[in-house]
């Protein structure tokens, strides 16, 4: 696992990047992952939410998009000052709020201030997962929900050989060839398979103490979806 500041340099080489390449290798199926997550995190009008690792903010999107007013933050400026832009030419800017210089693991925010916690595709990168899990709990309200989607392991065999192939031999090179980042892309895959399955990404987070944890797979678990609710 990379060190935070490595994490940060990674990210702010490929954010100009990263929306392009995100669409492509994913086939455009990342939009339905962030709508299925917006709609497992319960974000609705009247609720207030924080994204943390918010990168350059789709996923504070779909959560605005269900009426939630949403806190966009990020440890990596060069991908959160993407996201405004992209708010405002959705309309959206009256809801979503990007705070800069946030890293998971000591959120700047003060106790029980959020009704939930979505973090997507962003628990992979953070160093000490039990103190990010820390300060969702301390961040959220008793009753909060945090959200978590991430890529995980396939559950359907054959198509565990494909994806494995497409990930480890066809997603670093076109990866490399837009973003002209070779590591960025070799440590996507690496890091995926280094990340806990879907079981026990569950008992980590029953383990920080979370409650009814439970996942859904989507497209046959590339991705799953983690809830657990704050006592
Ligand atoms: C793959 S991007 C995900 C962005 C966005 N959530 C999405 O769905 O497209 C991962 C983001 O996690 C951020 N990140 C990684 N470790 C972090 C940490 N410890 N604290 C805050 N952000 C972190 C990176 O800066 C990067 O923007």
């Amino acid at each position: 696992m990379p060190e935070g500041k490595q994490v940060q340099a990674m990210f702010a080489g490929i954010a100009g990047k990263y929306d392009l390449l995100n669409h492509l290798l994913s086939g455009g199926i990342d939009f339905y992952w962030w709508l299925r997550m917006a709609r497992a995190s319960g974000a609705a009008q009247g609720r207030r939410m924080l994204d943390v690792a918010a990168g350059t903010g789709d996923s504070s999107i779909a959560l605005a998009k269900r009426g939630a007013e949403v806190v966009s933050t990020d440890f990596t400026h060069a991908m959160l000052r993407l996201g405004p832009s992209k708010f405002r030419q959705k309309k959206l800017e009256s809801l979503i709020w990007a705070s800069s210089d946030a890293d998971a693991q000591a959120l700047p925010f003060k106790n029980a201030s959020f009704d939930g916690i979505t973090i997507c595709y962003g628990i992979r990168n953070v160093e000490a997962r039990p103190r990010a899990y820390a300060e969702f709990l301390r961040v959220m309200k008793p009753g909060g929900q945090v959200t978590i989607l991430e890529f995980s392991t396939p559950v359907v065999p054959g198509f565990r050989g494909l994806y494995t192939w497409y990930s480890l031999k066809v997603l670093p090179r076109i990866g490399a060839l837009i973003s002209g980042d070779k590591s960025a892309y070799s440590y996507l895959p690496e890091s995926i398979r280094t990340f806990p399955d879907q079981k026990r990404l569950a008992e980590e987070l029953e383990a920080a103490g979370f409650k009814e944890v439970h996942w859904t797979n989507l497209t046959g678990g590339i991705v799953a979806l983690h809830v657990g609710r704050k006592p």
